[in-house]
C-alpha cells in the first residue's frame, strides 16, 4: 500500500523501502516504507506537525538497538539525523539525540568527565537511551540527566528539567508519539586515566557475561522485580534453545542472538517460547524489554 503524503512531508528527506536488518542491530525485519530522516529540530517538528494534522501515526527510531520489528512498516518513520555536536558547559555535556550512546560515553571521557562510565556499553543513540532511562551496573541516566528537550504528540517543542514520575526503571513517559531532541548530563571532572578505568572494568564484565560477538539486541525481557530474568532463563534449561538461526545465547540467557539468518519470525516465536516456559517452571511472567514492532 502506498499513502498518498501531503507535499510539506515529502519535502523533508526521506527514503523509501529501506530494510530493517540495516536499521537494527537484531539485522531482521521487513521494509520501513517511509524513513523520515530531519537533520534539523525544525525539520523534525515539521515531520510530526504534518502527521498531525493529517491523522496520520508515526514511530521513532533511533539506533535499532533495542527493537524487534515483525514485517514490513508502512507507518512514517522517523529518525533523526542531526549534526553530531557535543557542546560543553563547565561539567555538562549537550548532545543531539541521534548522536550514538556509546560515542558521547567516549567523548566524555575524552573531556576528562566522570558520570556516563556506565553507558560505554550500551549501544543505540541517546534518545533511545533517555526515553529508555538506559542503565548498566546500578546507574542509569536519570541520575545524572540534567535538561532534555523533546516534542510532544502535538508537534510543541519543551525544554525542562526531569521531574518526579517522569523516569522509572527501564522506561518514561517519553513513548507514544514524543521526540527526545536533545540531552544534557551533569558530570564530574575526574582524570581520564581514571574513568577509562572504570570503562575497562564494565567492558570487561560484560564481555565475559554477553554475547558481544553476535547481532543482538541487549536483553529481551524486563527483569521482574526482585529478580533476574537471565537467571530465570537459564535455570529453566533454556540456553542454546534455537528457533531456526535465533537463538538463546549460552553465554546469557537473556540475549537472543542472530547466527545470520534468523527471520523476525523466528525471533518472535523463540521469544514465545522462552515466556511460556518461565512461566510454567516458574510462575513468573517476563515481559519484553526490547520494543516490537509489527504494523
Ligand atoms: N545469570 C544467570 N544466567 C544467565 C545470565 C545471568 O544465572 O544466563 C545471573 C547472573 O549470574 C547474575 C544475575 O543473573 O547473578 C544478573 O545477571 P547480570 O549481572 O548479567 O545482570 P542482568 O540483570 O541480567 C542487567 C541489565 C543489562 C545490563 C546488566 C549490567 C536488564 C534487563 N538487564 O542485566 O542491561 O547490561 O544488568 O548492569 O535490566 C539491556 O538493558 O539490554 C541490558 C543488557
Amino acid at each position: 500500500m502506498t499513502r498518498p503524503f501531503p507535499d510539506d512531508l515529502l519535502g523533508l528527506p526521506h527514503r523509501r523501502d529501506v530494510p530493517f536488518a540495516r536499521l537494527t542491530t537484531l539485522g531482521v525485519g521487513g521494509l520501513c516504507r517511509w524513513l523520515f530522516e530531519p537533520t534539523t529540530e525544525a525539520e523534525a517538528q515539521a515531520f510530526v506537525r504534518a502527521c498531525v494534522r493529517e491523522g496520520l501515526p508515526w514511530r521513532v527510531l533511533g539506533g535499532g538497538s533495542n527493537l524487534v520489528v515483525l514485517g514490513d512498516v508502512e507507518t512514517p518513520v522517523l529518525r533523526l539525523a542531526f549534526p553530531k555536536l557535543v557542546q560543553r558547559e563547565g561539567s555538562e555535556l549537550t548532545a543531539p539525540a541521534s548522536h550514538g550512546h556509546i560515542a558521547l560515553a567516549e567523548a566524555a571521557t575524552q573531556a576528562g568527565l566522570s558520570g556516563l562510565e556506565f553507558a560505554s556499553g550500551i549501544p543505540g543513540s541517546l534518545g533511545g537511551a533517555i526515553r529508555m532511562n538506559a542503565g548498566a551496573y546500578g546507574r542509569e541516566w536519570v541520575d545524572v540527566l540534567t535538561r532534555f528537550r523533546f516534542l510532544t504528540p502535538e508537534g510543541e517543542l519543551v525544554e525542562r528539567a526531569p521531574e518526579p514520575g517522569d523516569f522509572r526503571y527501564r522506561g518514561s513517559f517519553l513513548t507514544a508519539g514524543h521526540v527526545v531532541l536533545s540531552a544534557t548530563a551533569r558530570l564530574a571532572t575526574s582524570d581520564p586515566e581514571t574513568i577509562r578505568a572504570q570503562v575497562a572494568e564494565y567492558r570487561a564484565k560484560r564481555g565475559t557475561s554477553q554475547p558481544l560477538s553476535r547481532r543482538n539486541a541487549g536483553c529481551i525481557f524486563k527483569n521482574p522485580p526482585g529478580q533476574s530474568a537471565g537467571r530465570l532463563i537459564d535455570a529453566a534449561g533454556l540456553k542454546g534453545l534455537r528457533v531456526g538461526d535465533a537463538e538463546v545465547s549460552p553465554e546469557h540467557a537473556n540475549f537472543l542472538v542472530n547466527h545470520g539468518q534468523a527471520t523476525a519470525a523466528q525471533f518472535a516465536e523463540l521469544m514465545e517460547r522462552v515466556r511460556s516456559r518461565v512461566l510454567e517452571l516458574h510462575g513468573v511472567e517476563l515481559e519484553p524489554e526490547v520494543e516490537i514492532w509489527r504494523d
